[in-house]
């Protein structure tokens, strides 16, 4: 048994890529695990990874998200300390932001302020970024207030962004810079002394 002192709740509505490197980053850390998995999307590839990386998931509808308590009472009962999002595509409301004060995290696929906002995540960004003309892009890891992208930012990387890149080569770089460094980033931000 593990002496766990932080657990860690990922929502994700999509493929969850990031999910299972952050699962896999901490199934042998110390004190920090991933405790529950929840989507809002029961066909989301993200709980086969969770369910073969025998993490227990949840699933949720929009009423059970924006107009109760019970997410938040799974996350209570699950001990959960931390909330991270990774590809998790609705706003999160403002009781599950009061119950996790500063404690919510999220990735964005660019480098905020720039190509933020309701409407902006997944291929969306980097078609943007390459209707943009941009030479750069990156990530953004912030923290969570009740609006999109808006948060406290805490860590961005960048990466080049040439002329022939197309929006799934740009999608390609951002996802190994999230790869690299979402886990880092989470665990510095949960123990900051570590
Ligand atoms: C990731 O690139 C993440 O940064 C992005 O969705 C992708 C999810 O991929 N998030 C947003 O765009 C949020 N606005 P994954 O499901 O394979 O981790």
């Amino acid at each position: 048994m593990k002496a766990l002192q932080y657990r860690i709740a990922i929502f994700a509505s999509g493929s969850g890529s990031n999910a299972e490197e952050i699962i896999r980053y901490f199934k042998h850390h110390s004190s920090i695990e991933v405790v529950l998995v929840l989507s809002n999307n029961a066909d989301a590839l993200v709980l086969q990874r969770a369910a073969r990386l025998n993490v227990p998931s949840c699933i949720f509808n929009k009423a059970q998200f924006r107009e109760s308590d019970e997410v938040i009472n799974w996350l209570k009962e699950a001990g959960v300390t931390h909330v991270v999002l990774a590809g998790f595509l609705w706003l999160v409301p403002n009781n599950l932001i009061h119950a996790f004060p500063n404690h919510i995290v999220n990735i964005h696929p660019a480098l905020l302020p720039k190509f933020g906002g309701k409407g902006m995540y997944g291929a969306k960004v980097h078609e943007a970024v390459k209707a943009a003309g941009e030479t750069e892009t990156g990530i953004t890891i912030h923290l969570v207030n009740e609006h999109y992208d808006e948060g406290e930012i805490l860590f961005q990387t960048s990466c080049g962004v040439t002329s022939q890149d197309s929006p799934t080569d740009i999608a390609t770089k951002v996802n190994q810079l999230e790869y690299r460094h979402y886990p880092v980033v989470i665990e510095k931000w949960i123990m900051p002394s570590k």
